[in-house]
C-alpha cells in the first residue's frame, strides 16, 4: 500500500487505496530548513538484534525548528531510529548529538532535561484515567516537589500541582480538548486518543518532539485535523519534530525535509519534491531494488 501511494505521489496520481486520501496542504516557503542550528544529528548510527540489521551506518541532521519525516517500507528501522534517539536502544555504533550534547546511547533519565519528548506507533495512553490526568502525567517534574513537600511541609508541591494543572489545561485547549477533559480515555474514538498522546508529549513544551505514526488508522479528516495541530505545535512553541508517517500526502504537506530507510539504511534525504522524484525511493516502494540477491540482505 505504501509502495502504491509514492510511486503514485511520484506519478502525481491519486492513491487508489479506499479510505485514505492524501492531504495537500501547501507547505510554506519560507521555513528554516538546512540553514536551522542542528538540534539532533546521528553520525553513523547502526543497531542490530541478532542478525538483524536494524539500523547501517545513518547519518541524519535535524535543524532546530524543523519537521523532519522519516518515511520508508515496513521494517525499515524508522521506530528503531526514533527508540535509538529517545534512548530505548543502544546503538551499537554510532553517535547521537542531541541538544549540544554527544551520546553513544541516549540516557533515558535525562531526556526530560534535555527537552526531548515522544510518542509510540501503538497507543500508550492510561485508558481507566480522565483525559485531564493523562496529559498531567506528561508533567514529570512534580516528584521533586511532591517529596520536598511532603518533608519540609512546603506549598510549594501544591503550587507545582495547581501549575501543572494549568498547563494541562492551555494543552488541552491548544489541541481542542478542552470539553473532554474529564472523561475516561479509553471511551473516546482512536483519532482523539491520538491527539490525548500528542497532548500529553507536548505539554512539557519539549525541544524535539519525536511522533512515531501520530497519524495511523486515522481517518482523513482526523489527518487533517492532526496535520494542522503538529504544525501549529512548531508554530506556536517552536518545536523541533522528527515524524514517521506512511502516509505521503501527509508527509509531502507537512515536512522540511525527508529521509527514507530501506532495509536499515537511508536510501535518500532531501525536500519532499526531491525525495519523490527520487529513482531510488521509488524503486525501494515498488520493490523493484529487493531483487533476490538482495532478499534478507539487512
Ligand atoms: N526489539 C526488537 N527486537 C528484535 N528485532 C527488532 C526489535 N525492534 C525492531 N526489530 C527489527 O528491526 C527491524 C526494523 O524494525 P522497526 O520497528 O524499526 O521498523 P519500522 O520501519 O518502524 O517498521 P513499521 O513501518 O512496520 O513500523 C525489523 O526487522 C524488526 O523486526
Ligand atoms: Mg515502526
Amino acid at each position: 500500500m505504501l509502495q502504491d501511494s509514492l510511486a503514485l505521489a511520484a506519478l502525481d496520481v491519486a492513491p487508489p487505496r479506499p479510505g485514505v486520501g492524501t492531504i495537500a496542504a501547501p507547505r510554506p516557503e519560507s521555513l528554516p530548513v538546512a540553514a536551522a542550528p542542528v538540534l539532533l544529528a546521528l553520525d553513523d548510527v547502526s543497531l542490530t538484534f541478532g542478525g538483524v540489521t536494524a539500523l547501517a551506518n545513518v547519518d541524519l541532521a535535524v535543524g532546530e525548528g524543523e519537521i523532519r519525516a522519516i518515511i520508508g517500507p515496513n521494517g525499515a528501522g524508522k521506530s528503531s531510529l526514533i527508540n535509538v534517539v529517545s534512548g530505548l536502544y543502544r546503538p551499537v555504533r554510532g553517535r547521537i548529538r542531541l541538544a549540544g550534547e554527544t551520546f553513544s546511547a541516549v540516557p533515558t533519565e535525562r531526556l526530560a532535561r534535555l527537552g526531548v519528548a515522544r510518542t509510540f506507533q501503538n497507543l500508550a495512553l492510561f485508558k481507566g484515567l480522565t483525559v485531564l490526568d493523562n496529559v498531567l502525567m506528561g508533567l514529570t517534574s512534580g516528584v521533586r516537589s511532591g517529596l520536598f513537600g511532603q518533608v519540609l511541609g512546603l506549598s510549594a508541591a501544591r503550587r507545582e500541582d495547581a501549575e501543572n494543572r494549568e498547563s494541562a489545561l492551555a494543552m488541552l485547549d491548544f489541541l481542542h480538548l478542552a470539553g473532554l477533559r474529564d472523561r475516561s480515555a479509553g471511551t473516546l474514538p482512536y483519532g482523539v486518543q491520538k491527539r490525548i498522546e500528542l497532548a500529553r508529549a507536548l505539554v512539557a513544551q519539549p525541544r524535539l518532539l519525536l511522533l512515531d505514526e501520530p497519524m495511523a488508522g486515522m481517518t482523513l479528516t482526523e489527518k487533517c485535523e492532526m496535520t494542522g495541530f503538529i504544525r501549529d505545535a512548531r508554530d506556536t512553541y517552536g518545536t523541533t519534530i522528527v515524524l514517521i508517517e506512511h502516509d505521503i500526502g501527509v508527509v509531502m504537506g507537512l515536512s522540511d525535509r525527508v529521509a527514507v530507510l530501506d532495509y536499515g539504511r537511508k536510501i535518500a534525504d532531501g525536500t519532499p519534491d526531491e525525495v519523490s522524484a527520487d529513482q531510488a525511493v521509488i524503486d525501494a516502494y515498488l520493490g523493484v531494488a529487493h531483487d533476490e540477491d538482495d532478499e534478507g540482505k539487512l
